[in-house]
Order: structure tokens, then sequence, then C-alpha cells
């Protein structure tokens, strides 16, 4: 039964990178909502209760101690927080299926799926859905049609409130917000839990802001806004292999487009490729669902975004290589940085991951350093055992290094002594760049060959 202290009760199940800084959000602005968050994970839900998280994200940890244990709890118990609920919010995972039909590029629904019969089994009184994970579109409406299976002629109502909250800015993007998007059926009942949302959210975020639509546009919105993301990445990073052999500078390149208005500045930093969860998974979403509808043309124009992507690990890669006299067997590489970008422990679709992979083929000794994802990053490549070293001091890993290359933009890795480094390195002592995140021509005259990415290299002798 719901809470009398409490308006309503509001449950999450999903305890990760999205339903822990969302519903904190929700708790902190609505001290009048009862929010619990439910994890299969015994250890996470152990780790929201201390304050040593099990995500990084700036802000997040003042704003779980405000609301917790008044209005915000986290626990274990799936069924008993589903019994309780009014509002269900959903963010388990659905990462990309890796078997069977689709394999490769539709969602693995598994988590999601159970998620849905477990609410079923449960469940004693109506309640609102609210789809928070990125799903293929129609999703809301099988999970409907899930519900509407038992015997208890309980009414539940399935909403898609995508999430657009990027890592390292979470907080920010979910306390100051360009757009909230809810997506509901437009029958009455529809328009009923889609107002409840609205009512929630329009306790901190302008009523002009939060954009109501059916269900469909709004789940498809949520693809083609990070299709549209990658996009820009892809486009400028295919401009910045070019760059480099034609004496132009990608940077400049960027700046001049991105002050036409019509194209903007976002997005257009060249770099060593895109990751995180979302990027690959929801472009690859969009190709299947286009697959599926014989769009062919449609889909084989999105995916040309991964590849152009994969195509961008190689590349770097390659350039390593080729700048090395065409063998790194056996040679010393400092990779600094393994997150996907900087600010965030997370590595999932890290180009880091991609080109170990690709450094260790080449029989590289690969020395990985990054403040934050270290663990992560040994799970990531726990297959290299011993072969793969990691030092989370930065001087450590480049020490003996024949190479150092940047792959997250992390801010340390901009004020480190690199004279220093240097000195400890072998010769010639190569720095690859690939986040355009130092200052070449000063590396330059400490006596490095240095490789940024979409610009020229700055060598000390012709390149055989
Ligand atoms: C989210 C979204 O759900 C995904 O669709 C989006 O595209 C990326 O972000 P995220 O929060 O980053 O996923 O995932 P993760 O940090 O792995 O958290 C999901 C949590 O759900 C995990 O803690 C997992 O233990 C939990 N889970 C999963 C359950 O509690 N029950 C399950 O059945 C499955
Ligand atoms: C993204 C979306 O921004 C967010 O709205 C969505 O909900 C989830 O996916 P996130 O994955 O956290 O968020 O990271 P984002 O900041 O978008 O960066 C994605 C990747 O693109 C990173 O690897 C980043 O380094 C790279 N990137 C970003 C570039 O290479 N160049 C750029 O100009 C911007």
């Amino acid at each position: 039964m719901p809470d009398k202290k409490f308006k309503k009760n509001l449950l999450c199940i999903g305890a990760g990178y999205v339903g822990g800084p969302t519903m904190a959000m929700i708790a902190y602005k609505c001290p009048q909502y009862k929010i619990t968050v439910v994890d299969v994970d015994k250890d996470k839900i152990a780790a929201w209760q201390t304050d040593q998280l099990p995500i990084y994200e700036p802000g997040l940890l003042d704003i779980v101690k405000t609301a917790r244990d008044k209005n915000l709890f986290f626990s274990t118990n799936v069924d008993k927080g589903i019994k309780e609920a009014d509002i269900i919010f959903i963010s388990v995972n659905t990462p990309t299926k890796m078997f069977g039909e689709g394999a490769g590029k539709s969602a693995d629904l598994q988590y999601w799926e159970k998620t849905a019969r477990d609410i079923l089994r449960v469940s004693e009184s109506d309640k609102i859905i609210v789809e928070r994970s990125t799903l293929p579109v129609k999703t809301a409406i099988a999970m409907e049609r899930i519900l509407s299976t038992g015997d208890k002629a309980l009414n539940f109502e399935v909403i898609s409130n995508p999430e657009f909250l990027a890592e390292g800015t979470a907080m920010k993007d979910l306390e100051k917000p360009d757009r909230v998007l809810i997506g509901s059926k437009e029958t009455e009942s529809g328009m009923k839990a889609r107002n409840e949302l609205v009512e929630i959210y329009a306790n901190w975020i302008p009523r002009d802001r939060l954009i109501t639509s059916n269900l469909m546009s709004s789940e498809l919105s949520k693809l083609v806004a990070n299709s549209f993301l990658a996009q820009r990445i892809s486009s400028i990073n295919s401009i910045s292999a070019l760059c480099e052999i034609v004496d132009a500078n990608v940077t400049e390149v960027a700046n001049a487009i991105g002050k036409d208005s019509r194209i903007g500045d976002k997005f257009l930093k060249a770099s060593v490729g895109f990751g995180g969860s979302c990027f690959k998974k929801d472009i690859l979403n969009l190709v299947y669902l286009c697959e599926q509808f014989g769009l062919y043309e449609v889909a084989a124009y999105w995916e040309y975004i991964v590849k152009m992507n994969d195509y961008q690990h190689t590349r770097f890669v390659q350039t390593i290589t080729r700048a090395m006299f065409n063998t790194i067997a056996g040679k010393r590489i400092a990779l600094l940085g393994f997150a996907f970008k900087a600010n965030t422990s997370d590595t999932r679709e890290s180009a880091a991951i991609y080109i170990t992979q690709k450094l260790m083929a080449e029989k590289a000794k690969v020395v990985i350093s990054d403040p934050k994802a270290i663990k992560n990053a040994r799970k990531d490549l726990k297959d290299y055992g011993n072969d793969i070293e990691y030092q989370e001091d930065p001087y450590k890993a480049a020490k003996g290094a024949h190479a150092v290359a940047i792959l997250t933009e992390w801010d340390l890795y901009k004020d480190l002594d690199y004279e220093k480094i240097y000195n400890d390195m072998e010769k010639p002592a190569f720095i690859f760049d690939g986040r355009n995140l130092l200052d070449h021509a000063k590396l330059f005259d400490i006596g490095y060959e240095v490789y940024p990415l979409g610009k020229p290299p700055l060598i000390h002798f012709k390149e055989v």
C-alpha cells in the first residue's frame, strides 16, 4: 500500500548509470514522493547505501546524501518494491543481442521482458510503467501486451520517457535538461498517465521543456537523437583522415563549420572514436528496425556511421604502426586514458578497448593508465591476463615506453611534466594524441615525434 506520508510511491528497477542518477534527482526535487531503487545486484545496492557509490558522477553523492533514507531508498527486494509502487521506472540494461536472429544489431530484451513478467506476477494494483531504458521502437506496445495477459484485471499504462543524460554531466543534464520527452498512447488513460509524469518533472523543469508525444515518436526520437550525435562525430572523424594528408587542421575546419549557426559547434571534436553504452547500440537498433521493414538503403546509410567509427580505431593503430617503422612488436606503448570519455569510470564500448586489441594483435607491450577506469579496463581485457600492464600513475606507465597515446581527454593529462616523461622514454619518443588534448608545438620542441589527430604530424626526421 502507498505510504501515507508520501503522495505517491515511485520505484525504479535497475540501479545503474541511468536509474541511480535519475531517481536521485527526482527524490531531491520532489520530497513529496517516496522513491525506491531496486536491483538484482546485491553489491551494487549495498554500495548505493554508502558514500562509495557504485558509479562515479560529479555531484551525485551530494544529492544522494540529501535524499537518502528520507525519501530515497535502495533495496534488493524487487517484489516488495513492485507491490508498493504506483509508478515504476524501468532502467535495466538492454545490451546488443549477441546470439540468434538480429545478433550484433538488435537489442537483447531478456532482462526487460523478465522485468515485465515480474511486474505482472507481483502487482496487486494499477500501475504506470515508465520505459527509461533505450529500447527498440514498439517495445512499449509489446510490454503492454505482456502486461495485459494477467487475470487480475489490473490496468498498466506504459509510458516512454527516454533518458538523454550524458555521463560526467548526468546531474546537470537531469537538473537543467534541454528537454524531457514523455510519450504515451493518446487514449484517455494514456493521457492521464502522461500527465502524472509531467507533474513530477514540472516540479523543477519549465513546462515548455516537457515535450509530450505519442509512444512511437518518443521511442524513435531517442534512437534518432543518439544516431544524429554519433553521425556528427563520424563525419568530422572522416574529415580528420583527409586533414592529416592535405595539411589542413581538423580543429580549424570544425571551428569554421561550427560557426555556421545552421551546423552549430557541438559534437564536432575529432577523436579516436565515439564510445559509451548508447551510441553504437542505438544506431544498430535503428539499422535493424529499418532492415526489418525492408528499408535497406536507410539501414546502410546509418550503419556506415558505425563503420566509420571502426575505421577511426583502425586508422589510429595504423598511424602508430607506420610511424614506428612498421613494427610495434615488443614495443612498450603507454595508453593514457581508458574510459570512453573524461570524468567517468565507464569503459563500455570505449575506443580504448578496440585500440588495445589491435595493438595486442601487433604484439605490442601495452600499458594502461587511467585515473578512474583501471578496474573496468581489467575486466574488459581479462582475456589478456598478465600480458597487459596496468599503472594508474601515468609517469610509471610511460617510463621506458617507445610511445605514449592519449585516448581519453582527462584534464590531468594536459598538465603532466612531459619533459620528465620524455627523458624516461625510449628514443625516438612518439606521442599520439587521439584527443588533440596537448600542446603539440611544445611537445615537438621537447623532442617528441608528435602525431595529432586530423593535423599533419610534427616530426624531426623524414618518414620512411
Ligand atoms: C541504461 C539503459 O537502461 C540503457 O538502455 C541505455 O541505453 C544505457 O543506459 P545503464 O543504466 O547504463 O543502462 O546500465 P547499467 O549501469 O548496466 O544498469 C542496469 C542495472 O539493471 C544493473 O545494475 C543491473 O544489475 C540491473 N538489472 C538488470 C536488474 O536489476 N534486473 C534485471 O533483470 C537486469
Ligand atoms: C550519450 C548522449 O549524449 C546522451 O544524450 C544519451 O542519453 C546517452 O549517450 P554518453 O554516452 O554519456 O551520452 O556520452 P557523450 O558525451 O555523448 O559522448 C559519447 C562519445 O562520443 C564519447 O566517447 C566521446 O568521447 C565522443 N565524442 C563526443 C567525440 O568523439 N567527439 C565529440 O565532439 C563529442
